[in-house]
């Protein structure tokens, strides 16, 4: 094994936080996380993220907080205990706050009906301000997009639409569970851009069961055939031990490390051939795309959403498994659908765990995201202070992924998709657990 696959395989967090979710405990509770509410100035707007954890089928990949739903009124419950605790958490604030970004996730949000939907936004224009929101994105799948739903979405302003495509090839789609035509996807996007909804992404995934070179690229042609906005490429993480739908997926077919690293290789240059610009590690966006002017103006961040350049200090996250960020640190509601609507029912913050932000952590989140971003840093005054941290990345250097000079690394082209390798050196709550988190690559 070169040293290259051995780093593909080392397990790694994705940061899309720092500290990470996972180390996240319950020494933080609902009386820090309304303490922090109670600190917000209710002059600075917010980001808000709506959670809907529930799905008309699991697909066997998945890795978010899904549950198939079997009944409506069950959906109905979900979208009155959210209504709930917009009002609770608003009544923590110090007043209407405006919402400056407003992202639904999932799960698939549709599921609530378009007035479900219309509940829930109507639940946040009374409890804060939401008359100048400047991106309203959903995540749809597209073998539930009609028109009329479309139409709706706009309605509401909903201006940005995420679409889970995965992959385009017949028998990949069948090995994960999810077997979805691109007629579809064509067609979903042209209700969607019909209705005036005209920002559009679409998510694929790589290192999945069946997945080739010819396959990838293949389907990279056919989704930059539709031209969206954004194309995210996530590497497969694979964690059956903690997804029973993921145990549909036969471990055996699924490629190794040195394929990972080609598959994702070739979605680059497929991608970069259609004339879509690299973000990070992961994603692909248009030049006129926020994203790509974010990532040229050294303006691109990270949260739970993955990259953004949302440069708001607070997300406010509401349903189950919701990560709120505050400047204080950061909360996660329970992610148990159950124990979750009943603490709002009651009329309790549904708080599960958290973080309360130290200076040490705050400078090692700015360090990390930066890489995560930028793909190197320059830790000026601050290099004395990490130089253990400095000595870590020696074999990285060695093995040329890494370059060092003085305070200044960077990542080298070789390198880069092993930059969460280096992140994790300034991980301080990092352990070598290897079945907490997924392949570097
Ligand atoms: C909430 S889903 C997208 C919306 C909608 N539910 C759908 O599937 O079309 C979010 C995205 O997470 C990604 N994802 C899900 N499970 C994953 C896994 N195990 N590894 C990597 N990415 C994953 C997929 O790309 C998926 O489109
Ligand atoms: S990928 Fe999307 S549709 Fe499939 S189970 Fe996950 S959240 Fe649901």
């Amino acid at each position: 094994m070169t040293a290259v696959e051995r780093y593909a395989a080392v397990s790694v967090p994705r940061y899309t936080s720092y500290p990470t979710a996972a180390d996240f405990d319950a020494a933080v509770g609902p009386r820090d996380h309304a303490r922090w509410l109670r600190d917000l100035d209710p002059q600075e707007p917010v980001s808000a993220y709506i959670h809907v954890p529930y799905c008309w089928r699991l697909c066997h990949y998945c890795g978010c907080h899904a549950k198939m739903a079997r009944r409506d009124d069950v959906i109905d419950a979900y979208r009155d205990r959210l209504v709930e605790e917009i009002a609770l958490v608003s009544s923590l604030c110090g007043g209407r706050i405006p919402i400056d970004r407003l992202a639904w996730g999932g799960g698939t949000p549709s599921i609530l009906g378009t007035e479900g939907l219309v509940r829930v936004v109507d639940a946040l224009a009374r409890h804060f301000d939401t008359s100048a929101i400047r991106e309203h994105s959903i995540e749809l799948d597209p073998r539930h997009v009609s028109p009329e739903l479309c139409r709706r979405l706009a309605d509401i302003g909903v201006d940005r639409a995420s679409l889970g495509v995965q992959d385009a090839d017949p028998a990949v789609q069948r090995a994960i569970g999810r077997e979805q035509p691109m007629d579809v996807v064509s067609a979903a996007m042209d209700r969607l851009r019909d209705a005036g909804i005209a920002r559009i992404n679409i998510d694929l995934i790589y290192g999945l069961p069946e997945q080739t070179e010819r396959s990838i690229v293949a389907t990279c042609h056919a989704v930059a055939a539709l031209r969206p906005d954004r194309i995210a490429c996530y590497g497969y993480a694979h964690l059956p031990h903690r997804r029973a739908n993921q145990r549909l997926i036969d471990t055996q077919r699924l490629p190794g490390p040195v394929l990972r690293i080609a598959l994702a290789e070739a979605v680059c240059g497929t991608l970069i051939g259609h004339g879509y610009g690299r973000i990070g590690i992961d994603h692909y966006a248009l030049a006129d795309d926020p994203l790509a002017q974010a990532t040229r103006a050294g303006r691109l961040h990270r949260n739970f959403q993955g990259y953004t350049d949302d440069e708001r200090r607070s997300l406010i996250g509401f349903g189950a498994s919701a990560i709120s960020q505050l400047p204080g640190g950061f909360v996660q509601n329970e992610p148990a659908i159950g124990a979750y609507a009943r603490m709002v029912t009651e009329g309790r913050l549904a708080t599960r765990r958290g973080h309360a932000l130290s200076e040490d952590d705050r400078c090692r989140a700015a360090i990390i995201e930066a890489l995560m971003c930028n793909l190197q840093i320059d830790l000026g005054s601050d290099g004395g202070r990490f130089a253990d941290e400095i000595a870590l990345l020696r074999p990285y250097v060695a093995d040329g992924l890494v370059r060092v000079a003085g305070t200044r690394i960077e990542m080298t082209e070789a390198g880069r998709p092993f930059v969460r390798l280096a992140a994790a050196v300034f991980d301080r709550y990092r352990t070598e657990s290897a079945m907490r988190f997924s392949g570097a690559v």
